[in-house]
């Protein structure tokens, strides 16, 4: 159901690479709420053509951007205020990519300069991309910029890797230039927590297929899917949440809450065995955590 609730808005949108990307299903959604925005991704991203039908679909101009590029990014925005015919009133940073964990590498033993690159890409672009649009005064007031993040910032994830640190300082950044946003130019800035999600990205991750049934056995409400953050995105760059700002805000169906669920433990019960049976069949082994 659509309910108008972006219209006459401007908006630019990254990260879209798939049908199962998260920013293609929150460009579908900010079409049908009336918006209208630019799509963008990595020169490389465009050779595999996907892009193309969304943009097609929602009648949006694609604008290739590399997201570690000052000089990309400050076109796109030119471009997109040419195209759109004014300031933006929302901006969606939806990159991440880890070379660690493209190559295997574990975090304990990282490449430094593939932790870089990582950096560089998920967790640094987020600051440009508001650096070029604080400095271009290219948003209008009570605009909205979201990023997306993982709980890997707060607690651990073992397989998530240097992601996590890139998580960590996205969210840092959230607050710190959201706090000259808001009182230099009344912008919101804000990241959203999403459960893990089946994409390009998140598939990448070692073990994904077991930690997103972890998450969905955990949360109350099981995983929130793509759709549903794009659902919760809209309502960010709405005028119904003006007051929202330097937030990191859960998505995820109450994981982040939880300790235990009742599914978890029956599992976990299963294998388990006390430990003076333990001891009955090898009186040396101690538990190992
Ligand atoms: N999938 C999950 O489980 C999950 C969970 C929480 C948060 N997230 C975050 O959501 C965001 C979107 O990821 P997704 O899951 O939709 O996967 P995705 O693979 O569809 O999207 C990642 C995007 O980053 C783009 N990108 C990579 N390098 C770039 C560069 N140099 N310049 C510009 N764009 C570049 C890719 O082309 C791709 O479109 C990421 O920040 C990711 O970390 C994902």
């Amino acid at each position: 159901m659509a309910y108008n609730l972006l219209k006459g808005k401007r908006g630019i949108i990254t990260g879209a690479l798939d049908e199962n990307s998260i920013a293609w299903k929150v460009a579908q959604k900010c079409h049908e709420e009336g918006a209208t925005f630019t799509l963008t991704n990595a020169p490389i991203a465009m050779r595999l053509g996907e892009i193309n039908k969304l943009a097609e679909e929602t009648g949006a101009k694609i604008i290739p951007a590399d997201a570690t590029s000052i000089e990309d990014i400050t076109k796109l925005y030119t471009e997109s205020m040419d195209v759109l015919g004014g300031k933006i009133d929302f901006v969606l940073h939806s990159i991440g990519m880890s070379v660690n964990v493209r190559r295997g590498n574990h975090y304990t033993l990282q490449d430094y300069n593939f932790t870089k690159t990582g950096f560089d890409v998920s967790a640094l672009s987020f600051h440009r991309v508001m650096s070029v649009l604080y400095k271009k005064d290219a948003m209008n007031e009570w605009g909205s910029v979201v990023a997306l993040s993982y709980m890997a910032a707060q607690r651990v994830f073992p397989d998530y890797n240097d992601m996590a640190d890139n998580k960590a300082y996205l969210e840092s950044v959230a607050r710190s230039f959201g706090y000259f946003f808001g009182r230099d130019k009344k912008v919101r800035v804000n990241t959203i927590s999403q459960s893990p999600t089946p994409t390009t990205a998140g598939s990448g991750v070692k073990g994904f297929d077991g930690f997103i049934a972890y998450a969905e056995k955990m949360s109350p409400l099981g995983n929130a899917t793509a759709l549903e953050c794009a659902d919760y995105t809209i309502s960010l760059f709405s005028d119904l949440t003006k007051k929202v700002t330097l937030q990191n805000l859960f998505h995820d169906g109450g994981f982040s809450n939880m300790g235990v669920s009742t599914a978890i433990m029956e599992d976990f019960m299963k294998d388990y065995k006390p430990e003076e049976e333990i001891a009955i069949e090898e009186p040396k082994v101690k538990d190992k955590k």
